[in-house]
């Protein structure tokens, strides 16, 4: 499996691209510059001399051309980033993990973006593709550091079964991760702004708190 990070380069994107790779995908880090990427990447490898991580860096037109493709751009640059890609992402399946929020003191607040979610503008930029939500609560710290000993729920949600069946066996293969199927892509709206919850909890608890539903 081959899964391309478009906005990679970030936090987000790298914590994920480490976990997808440690459990044995090749993962294609994107950028809108390559070269930064590539750079990127080559000091993540550096300091993992002990791991064999198939990672490469590469613009986002590169990464788009992989099986699976992951957004973790900031949430207002989501929709022009794959709108630029969208052909490339043509009947693949597209994970959003980009949510709407704004600090303000010691809280972070959701906002409400045009379609009510940012995984729905998305599906709106891509008619041809399958979009899911998931992986929006998982602190990107804990993602990058393999010995941080992350267990945490990803919910996720999708119009399109397949896709919500293929995201669920992904995270599967991520130890300490469980995937929950939360329904349609309705629910995205839901699941985004609470990422504004958990990280005010972990502002205010000075915590680095991760999802655990119980009773499933
Ligand atoms: N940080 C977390 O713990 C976390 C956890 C779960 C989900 N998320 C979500 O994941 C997304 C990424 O988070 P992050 O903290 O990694 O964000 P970030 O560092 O602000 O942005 C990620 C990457 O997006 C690219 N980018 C920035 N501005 C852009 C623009 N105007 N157009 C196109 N690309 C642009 C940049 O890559 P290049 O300059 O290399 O192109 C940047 O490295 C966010 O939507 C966030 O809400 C974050």
């Amino acid at each position: 499996m081959h899964v391309g990070i478009l906005g990679g380069t970030g936090p987000a994107g790298l914590g994920l691209g480490v976990r997808l790779a440690h459990a044995g995908m090749r993962v294609t880090i994107g950028s809108r510059d390559p070269l930064r990427a590539e750079e990127v990447v080559a000091e993540l490898l550096a300091a993992r001399p002990e791991h064999q991580l198939a990672i490469e860096g590469a613009d986002n037109a590169g990464a788009a051309k992989a099986d699976m493709v992951v957004v973790a751009t900031p949430w207002e640059s989501a929709q022009s980033t794959v709108r630029g890609v969208a052909e490339s992402l043509r009947d693949t399946v597209v994970i959003s993990m980009a949510n709407a929020l704004v600090r303000e003191g010691k809280e972070m607040l959701a906002l409400i973006p045009p379609r009510g979610s940012v995984a729905a503008g998305i599906q709106y930029a891509l008619p041809q593709s399958q979009v899911v939500a998931a992986f929006h609560h998982l602190p990107a710290a804990q993602m990058f550091d393999l010995a941080s000993g992350l267990t945490a729920d990803v919910l996720i949600c999708s119009d399109w079964p397949e896709a919500t069946a293929a995201t669920s066996a992904l995270i599967e293969r991520i130890e300490g991760l469980r995937p929950l199927d939360a329904g349609s892509l309705n629910q995205a709206a839901a699941i985004e702004a609470f990422t504004a919850v958990c990280i005010t909890l972990n502002i205010h608890y000075r915590a680095h708190s991760t999802l655990r539903l119980a009773g499933i």
